[in-house]
């Protein structure tokens, strides 16, 4: 979910709803807003889309206050209705309050609120908090030190904003796990999950910690932990303009992002491969002699991150001869992982707040694990809350489906691997070597496959009514194919599956049928040829059987030609790399084929970019 809150000068809705745009992306099920306006508290709020509150607003506008909230969900507790919807309000209308997160102990709370005459109306945790909130502003006057008794009896997770019609001018927030960042103007604050929704009026910011109440004022900001002791913060300035986040003429967020990959590729290696061709990792502060005696690398993530942890894995294992595991975030620590001193986890995450990933990294580091986060927003919890960070330089990513982070990701993984290789000095020193040299000059082979998408944009209008694609790779080409399926999934909202090649045979080749499309990325013929070979037999075996197939092929691959009823050439990459090309032709047939489809592509249905709840 999104939050925004503002005290100021200007219009709060105004720039409440201007920030909620700017957040569509963590949730779009519903939105909401509160002001306060001459000591009353007003509210708004829509099932569906902000679109939809918008022009509620325009049909009952709400009076002009400067001080106000809002909210853009993706429903946890509670279906995606306007009840449901928040702001919540107290019985008397007096305080509204916002919230990310989960309450875990939401029915104890509502029972007892019940039993003290309150009456609640919608199937949301989140409506305990509002009433809670009342009742302490009644005994204590101060609504700063009411949420900070609110806390106090609420467990799980939660970021809440919160503001009082007897508390004109202040709004409050508290934080534990989901973000909430402060943005700090002139006569002015807000307060919000992301930065992005107070770039255009400030590049100053505070990030909160865990377990920390703000108090926002016109003029100040005053910060606590729960009890009510002084807290420390970090102020920081925001390094990138509004206009990053803006679509700059595309008609989604996704075709932008697809077309700046390789500028987001060439920006995370910048300033870490010396002119020598060593990698300087001086962010990874976890010391070289600790990195030595690393015996086992264990990558959590999910999603598409996921995806590039399966390569990362590849990589990993043959540059620095360490056992490597990948495993879904969402699975790890409920399984009792083996982990200690000696392993060194890499979590995965582009926004740094996945509620899985954090989990399992925690139970990592609990465990006596060193963590290694991978991210690409600065200052977020992941990173936060592990031994060290290598950023991804991705810039803001505001489609839901994930493309540029990804690249960027992968790029990460192989400095890490080839990192590690490198202080390890391991047998591959000499490729390890070349590799270097060509990641350094990969942000043009990204260029050049983004140039010859015309013909894939045009197999993937005229596969608009099909119903199933099927992708098969093998070795770094099989979590290709699962990206692809995924894009596809998110996107399209077809049925599409990702195979390891060499797997069909043992099941999944009874679902080829006439005319059937199946991707298949076809890895490098130098190198590891006797993959080549192999899977140029599947793309055989697949279309005996009558599958039309597309096949995704290095340029001067010559054995695809006579079994590919579509070819789309890629640039020739070491085996490892390839990911990096082979990836964005399957971004971009998703994203053809969503818009082919009439589907919105920066806003899948059900979906959220970040995804704040385990
Ligand atoms: C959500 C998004 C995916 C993303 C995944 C992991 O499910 O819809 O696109 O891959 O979260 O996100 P992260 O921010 O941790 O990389």
């Amino acid at each position: 979910c999104g939050i925004v809150g503002y005290v100021g000068a200007q219009s709060a809705l105004d720039v409440v709803i201007a920030g909620l745009k700017r957040l569509e992306y963590r949730g779009y099920d519903s939105a909401g807003v509160a002001v306060l306006a001459d000591g009353d508290l007003v509210a708004a709020k829509k099932a569906g889309k902000l679109v939809n509150l918008e022009k509620e607003l325009v049909g009952h506008p709400l009076p002009a206050g400067s001080t106000g909230l809002g909210h853009t969900r993706w429903a946890t507790h509670g279906g995606p209705t306007d009840v449901n919807a928040h702001p919540h309000l107290d019985n008397a209308g007096r305080v509204a309050v916002v919230h990310n997160g989960i309450i875990e102990n939401f029915a104890v709370l509502r029972d007892e609120l019940a039993e003290r005459g309150h009456r609640l109306e919608s199937e949301t945790d989140t409506e305990v908090v509002a009433h809670l909130l009342a009742e302490r502003f009644e005994s204590c006057g101060d609504l700063a030190e009411a949420m900070r008794q609110v806390c106090r009896r609420l467990e799980g997770a939660f970021t809440l904003v919160a503001v009082h019609a007897d508390a004109p001018d202040v709004v409050v927030g508290a934080r534990r796990n989901s973000p909430l960042v402060v943005g700090v103007g002139e006569g002015e604050n807000f307060l919000a999950s992301d930065v992005a929704a107070f770039i255009a009026h400030t590049r100053s910011a505070i990030e909160l910690g865990q377990d920390q109440v703000v108090e926002l004022r016109r003029d100040g900001v005053t910060v606590t932990d729960f009890a009510g002791a002084p807290a420390t913060v970090r102020a920081y300035h925001v390094d990138w303009d509004a206009s990053a986040a803006e679509k700059g003429g595309y008609d989604y967020f996704m075709l932008k992002e697809i077309a700046e990959q390789p500028k987001a590729v060439a920006d995370t290696l910048l300033g870490r491969i010396d002119a020598n061709g060593s990698l300087s990792l001086d962010e990874v502060r976890i010391p070289v002699s600790v990195l030595r005696e690393v015996d086992k690398v264990v990558i959590v993530a999910c999603g598409t991150a996921y995806h590039a942890g399966m390569i990362a894995k590849l990589a990993i294992e043959h540059w620095t001869r360490i056992p490597c595991e990948t495993e879904l975030a969402s699975e790890f620590r409920y399984r009792d992982p083996i982990l200690d001193q000696r392993t060194l986890v890499v979590a995965i995450s582009q926004s740094g707040e996945t509620m899985d990933t954090l989990m399992a990294l925690r139970h990592a580091r609990e465990q006596g694990a060193k963590v290694l986060a991978i991210c690409n927003t600065n200052g977020s919890t992941i990173p936060r809350e592990s031994d060290a960070v290598l950023y991804t330089h991705a810039g803001p990513e505001v489609a839901v489906a994930s493309t540029k982070a990804f690249l960027t990701q992968l790029v990460a993984c192989y400095l890490v691997a080839l990192y590690l290789g490198q202080v390890r000095g391991t047998k591959w020193g000499d490729e390890i070597d070349a590799v270097i040299r060509e990641l350094s000059d990969i942000a043009g082979a990204v260029d050049t496959v983004l140039e010859t998408m015309e013909p894939v944009r045009e197999l993937a209008r005229s596969l608009a009514d099909k119903d199933t694609v099927l992708f098969l790779g093998r070795h770094v080409g099989y979590p290709v194919a699962l990206e692809g399926a995924l894009k596809l999934k998110e996107l399209a909202y077809m049925h599409a599956e990702g195979f390891a090649a060499g797997e069909l045979k043992h099941g999944p080749i009874a679902l080829i049928e006439q005319d059937l499309p199946v991707v298949v990325v076809v890895p490098s013929p130098r190198g590891r040829s006797v993959l080549h070979d192999k899977i140029v037999s599947n793309i055989q075996e697949i279309r005996a059987r009558g599958a039309r197939t597309i096949v995704i092929a290095e340029e001067g691959d010559l054995a695809v030609v006579p079994y590919a009823d579509h070819l789309i050439r890629i640039p020739a990459t070491p085996t490892l790399l390839q990911p990096l090309v082979a990836t964005v032709p399957l971004q971009v047939f998703a994203c053809e084929l969503a818009t082919a489809r009439g589907n919105e592509v920066d806003q899948p249905r059900n979906l959220a970019k970040s995804v704040t709840v385990e």
